[in-house]
């Protein structure tokens, strides 16, 4: 999985063939083109390398114009196409081979071209790719099984949300809905939340001592309150709650009924979230907004405000969860007050195959009956088989032992590259694990396109924010080498 960001020639081939008549033919010669020669940038090139180089990059340049007229071109990319990966190495169009501290935005958490997942994809490929969700596969249910399983063993303290037991006899059961993206999994989470606040307000269960209106009118509960520098998604649902004007601006009005309060600020809580608000979305470490984590006491208040109101809360863990900070959840790090009702999560569960999902509580599953929502390809056989061997390694205490360790050391060598310009260019260095960013005084776009140019590939965030999500294996070494890149860029940038 690539990010939009960067051009694949695949994408180039769809536009030109898109009946699916794009020829198969290029890629067995561009894997023995990278076999035989690498120049790789991080070593930079010779000067007759570089002369070859240049030829190249203008006949694909002059190839990308070409395609031009068939792409809807919504992100601004570089002018060469990406055609191999490898674990933390993407190889682009002349051979070039870039770090890559993006993982196509924190998605391929195992590295690019894994052998276990290909392997995994071609077999399962001949087994059983869809049958649609009107019948069962085990490949569905043992991933729900994974996840719910992981889910509860890192955090089996918890008596709230999805770790509340149900029935004083029986375990806690949170269940799984499968989607093919975050923001889809968002949308069946707001759906979710909708349908939990229509009928607790239904049943008068709906403390409505300021809304005394919700006791003749229950359908008023459908509000929902996100986060500013919050992002959720770009399907119209999810668009609602991120709320950034440049986002939401071409395509106003959106769904009706959404607050929205700062981030990390408990004193406005009361003041938005009410008896007509029946869900709240927030992301624990917030990725897009420029990599900001919640503080323990917003998201006790938030929880409390939630319980106090009859609403749902629902982590969004589409970029910060499974694995990413180094715990399994990113929730997992706070105490039991602050457990979710629904967490959405998707980006790294298939390493790259579209899947996303919806976690849900047992309690907010028994509102949910058959017929209420649904997917044609959520949960398909082939995204779960990479599903069931994602989580069986990102579950690992092991894995994520590793995670955080190499989390803290990006983060240690991130603090010192930065810390002569603290203050002056650069504002703060922050994150958790392996999601950190830097922030700047302005815009680092110079930067991540002088990264690029000597093949480290990253990816900025709002507030002048350069952010750091490489695969979940990267390696000391491999962080070593950003960082040296970095470094030369800051000395040739900041130095006059
Ligand atoms: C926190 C968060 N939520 C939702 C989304 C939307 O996910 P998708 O692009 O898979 O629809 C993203 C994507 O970056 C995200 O970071």
């Amino acid at each position: 999985m690539l990010s939009p960001a960067f051009i694949t020639k695949n994408q180039h081939f769809l536009a030109l063939f898109p009946k699916g008549l794009a020829p198969a033919f290029k890629t067995q010669a561009y894997i023995k083109k990278y076999n035989s020669k690498t120049n790789s940038c991080l070593n930079y090139t010779t000067s007759s390398e570089s002369k070859q180089e240049s030829a190249t990059l203008e006949s694909v340049s002059s190839e990308i114009q070409g395609y031009s007229n068939y792409m809807l071109n919504t992100y601004k990319k570089p002018n060469f196409f990406l055609e191999k990966g490898e674990g933390c190495y993407l190889f682009d169009s002349s051979g070039k081979k870039h770090l890559d501290f993006t993982a196509g935005i924190a998605v391929v958490a195992l590295g690019h071209s894994n052998p276990q997942i290909s392997e995994i994809i071609s077999t399962q490929s001949k087994k059983l790719v869809h049958v649609s969700n009107l019948f069962y596969t085990r490949e569905a249910c043992q991933l729900a099984k994974s996840l719910v399983e992981a889910t509860l063993k890192y955090y089996p303290q918890g008596k709230v949300g999805i770790y509340e037991p149900t029935y004083t006899n029986s375990a806690p059961t949170p269940k799984v809905f499968f989607t093919n993206s975050g923001t889809e999994a968002n949308e069946g989470a707001i759906k979710f939340a909708r349908k939990y606040g229509k009928i607790i307000a239904n049943a008068g269960k709906v403390r409505v001592s300021q809304n005394n209106i919700l006791k003749t009118e229950p359908n008023l509960k459908y509000h929902m309150h996100s986060f500013i520098d919050g992002f959720h998604g770009r399907s119209t649902g999810s668009l609602a709650l991120t709320p950034n004007p440049k986002y939401q601006d071409p395509y106003t009005p959106l769904i009706p009924g959404v607050t929205f309060s700062r981030f990390n600020e408990t004193k406005e809580l009361n003041t938005f979230i009410n008896e007509l608000t029946c869900g709240v979305i927030v992301e624990p470490v917030q990725g897009e907004g420029g990599i900001n984590t919640a503080s323990i006491d917003f998201l006790k208040a938030v929880r409390r405000r939630c319980d106090e109101v009859g609403a749902v809360l629902i982590y969004d863990e589409i970029q910060c969860g499974l694995a990413r900070t180094g715990n399994f959840w990113a929730h997992h790090a706070y105490p039991p007050e602050c457990s979710p009702d629904i967490v959405t999560f998707a980006k790294p569960l298939g390493n790259g195959f579209p899947i996303g999902a919806i976690l849900v509580s047992d309690k907010i599953a028994q509102t949910v009956n058959v017929g209420d929502h649904g997917t044609t390809f959520g949960g398909n056989p082939l995204g779960c088989a990479v599903g069931n061997y994602v989580v069986s390694q990102l579950s690992q205490q092991e894995f994520l032992s590793t995670v955080k360790e190499n989390g803290n050391y990006l983060k240690q060598k991130l603090n010192n590259l930065a810390s002569p310009y603290m203050g002056n260019q650069i504002k703060d260095v922050r994150g958790t694990g392996l999601i950190q960013g830097i922030e700047f005084k302005s815009s680092p776009s110079h930067i991540v396109k002088r990264a690029q140019e000597l093949c480290l590939l990253l990816v900025e965030a709002s507030k002048n924010t350069i952010r750091f999500v490489p695969p979940l294996i990267v390696t000391k070494a491999q962080i070593d080498d950003a960082v040296r890149i970095l470094d030369q860029i800051f000395k040739e940038t900041f130095s006059n």
